[in-house]
């Protein structure tokens, strides 16, 4: 099969070489991509959020198969623009994507489904904002409505910075606190059958201890040891489920990746939100461990045959990936700085650029995520910082402490 892969992050590298890797996919076309996704891949320019552009892509490409990396595609409508040429495509309608699109769509739909979820207010005015964040309390939680990449959402224990917050934002959800560990459970599904990936725990705060602004995702790990044996299972039952019932019942199907992030609290697996498409940097470890052809996964959602598709098959061990950033993410980034050992296995591109010279220059906040397995987490972990100490990257920083409390057995539930 011919597979036409829109975007050009990290998750979109590592989807990459699970393409190039399934015996199935015959031809790998990429748009717009990255250096690091050439090394795999046939490389095309495209708008990625245009979707008639992308549509007459696939086409002239003659794709069996389009896979939608990022979400803001998919909110404009680019695998609607796809389906519409007859082509199959990994990713949900537009209207399905509002999941992510609108954090209060997505509280509507759990409300109505009866997921648990953390109660919430959508606001508009000052009042609303004032009124709702006095019943829940520090520490607050507010969200912008809309797609913000992963930095539309503020978490802090000072009223005046949460107010500001929700000032700037317009259409604001604010929410009651959940406490507990975060999971990020990925979920394959062609809108009636769905299948789970292994759970994996992304680390969205930029330093060490949890501790600066909420980034996009400074790195990861699977599978979590200290999850309950019944995590899987209960949210497929409790979210997954209900949920797909309630976008079909609503006439908009949810087919492609449902990511639930969700706050393991003393009353069960929350959801904090719905992504509708594959997380980064959590796909770089799911996927460095998924021994199932990907092309043929990602394929069997996308044409309705899911409910088919044999059973996942999983390598032994562990994966760790750790993400570099530029100078001053996830504040605006420094861009074009020189990336020395970026071209190792392992290394995953994000925010990188070819220069006129063939260097490697960065061009975004974050730039490359460093991935590796061992057979353990404690081996993972070990193999993957040897990796990020031999990158050279001016300015750069990254966290120290990628799965270093599940390794000392410090996650309490
Ligand atoms: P979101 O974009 O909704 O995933 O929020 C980004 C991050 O903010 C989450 O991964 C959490 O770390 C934090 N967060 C969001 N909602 C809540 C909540 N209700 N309680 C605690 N932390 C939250
Ligand atoms: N790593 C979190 C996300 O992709 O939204």
């Amino acid at each position: 099969m011919r597979v036409l892969l829109i975007g050009s992050g990290g998750r979109e590298h590592a989807l990459a070489v699970g393409l190039a890797a399934d015996p199935a996919v015959e031809e790998l076309i990429a748009a717009p991509g990255n250096p690091g996704i050439a090394s795999v891949a046939t490389l095309r320019d495209v708008k990625a959020t245009d979707p008639e552009a992308v549509a007459a892509l696939a086409v002239e490409v003659g794709a069996d198969l389009v896979v939608v990396g990022p979400e803001a595609p998919l909110v404009a409508g680019v695998a609607d623009a796809v389906r519409a040429k007859g082509i199959a495509c990994f990713g949900p309608s537009a209207a399905a994507a509002q999941l992510e699109g609108s954090k209060a769509f997505a509280k509507d739909v759990m409300a109505a489904a009866g997921v648990p979820t953390g109660r919430a207010y959508t606001c508009t005015t000052p009042d609303e904002v004032g009124a709702a964040l006095k019943e829940f309390g520090p520490p607050y939680v507010v969200k912008n409505d809309g797609l913000a990449a992963g930095k539309g959402v503020v978490v802090t224990d000072s009223l005046p910075v949460a107010t500001q917050h929700a000032g700037e934002c317009g259409r604001v959800v604010i929410e009651e606190f959940l406490d507990g560990p975060e999971v990020s459970l990925f979920v394959v599904t062609d809108g009636t059958a769905a299948v789970p990936l292994m759970p994996a725990q992304d680390f969205k705060r930029v330093a060490d201890g949890d501790e600066g602004p909420n980034t996009g995702g400074m790195g990861a790990y699977a599978p979590l040891p200290w999850a309950p044996a019944d995590l899987v299972e209960r949210v497929m039952t409790e979210t997954v489920g209900p949920t797909l019932a309630e976008m079909r019942k609503r006439g908009t199907p949810f087919a492609g990746l449902l990511y639930v992030g969700l706050a393991l609290t003393s009353g069960g697996p929350k959801v904090i939100e719905f992504n509708a498409r594959f997380g980064d940097p959590e796909t770089q470890v799911v996927l460095a461990l998924l021994a199932s052809p990907l092309g043929e996964l990602l394929n069997a959602a996308a044409t309705g045959t899911l409910a088919d598709f044999p059973p996942l098959r999983w390598h032994e061990g562990a994966a760790v990936t750790v993400v570099v950033a530029g100078h001053n993410y996830p504040g605006t980034p420094r861009t074009g700085d020189v990336i020395e050992g970026g071209e190792r296995p392992g290394v995953i591109h994000a925010g990188t650029a070819r220069r006129a010279d063939g260097a490697l220059v960065s061009s975004g906040g974050r730039v490359l995520s460093v991935t590796a397995t061992g057979s353990d987490l404690a081996a993972a972990r070990a193999a993957a910082y040897d990796l990020v100490a031999g990158v050279k990257l001016e300015g750069s920083h990254h966290r120290t402490d990628i799965a270093l409390a599940a390794v000392e057995g410090r996650i309490k539930l």
